[in-house]
């Protein structure tokens, strides 16, 4: 199976609201049950030019994930960091789509955006996003204590980060 990475665009707002409407991605994400079709459309029809919005696609250029990659250019002293949202269709978990997603978002910071800091909050209980952010470099800073309510109750969340030193300079 191919998975091929590319922007997300405004055309995309039905498969993404179709991927934020699964029970486990309404779980392992803040989104509420029941997205709104029309709020995805107007959501995607104009993204902010600090936000970098990539889409997993499968068979058919049909869209099954989505990574959202928030950078700060106008806030100087953050402008090294990036904030990850992500989500992959239910049906299409466990199948490589969110690891090719985060190589992807990986490498646009790192080697075309020079963000130095990558950071993400994870429900704590979520142990298959946090094995994979692991396993992309991320580590645990800390755990925010009834981070987000969750079906019925609070629930804690990580908060996880992936740093990177400063890339030598030609010639050092
Ligand atoms: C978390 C999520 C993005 C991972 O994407 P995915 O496509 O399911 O993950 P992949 O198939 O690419 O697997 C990547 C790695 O994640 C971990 N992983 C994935 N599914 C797992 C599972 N069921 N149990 C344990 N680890 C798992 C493994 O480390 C895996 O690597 P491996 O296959 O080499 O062992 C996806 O499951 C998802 O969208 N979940 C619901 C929404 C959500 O939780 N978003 C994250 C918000 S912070």
């Amino acid at each position: 199976m191919t998975i091929k990475i590319r922007r997300t665009e405004p055309g995309d707002y039905e498969a993404v609201q179709r991927i934020l409407a699964g029970p486990k991605a309404v779980w392992g994400t803040l989104q509420l049950p029941f997205p709104s079709v029309e709020q995805w459309r107007k959501r995607l029809a104009e993204p902010a030019e600090s936000l970098f919005s990539l889409s997993a696609c499968v068979e058919n250029d049909e869209v099954v994930g989505q990574l959202g990659l928030q950078t700060f250019p106008d806030r100087p002293r953050r402008r090294h960091a990036g904030q990850i949202g992500m989500a992959v269709r239910d049906d299409w978990q466990g199948k490589g789509v969110g690891a090719a997603l985060m190589k992807a978002a990986i490498d646009l910071a790192d080697n075309w955006l020079n963000l130095t800091r990558l950071e993400l909050e994870v429900f704590a209980d979520n142990t298959s996003a946090v094995r994979l952010y692991e396993k992309c470099g991320f580590t645990i800073e800390g755990t925010l204590a009834s981070y987000g309510f969750r079906d019925g109750q609070y629930a804690d969340a990580y908060i996880m980060a992936r740093l990177r030193g400063p890339k030598p300079s030609a010639g050092s």
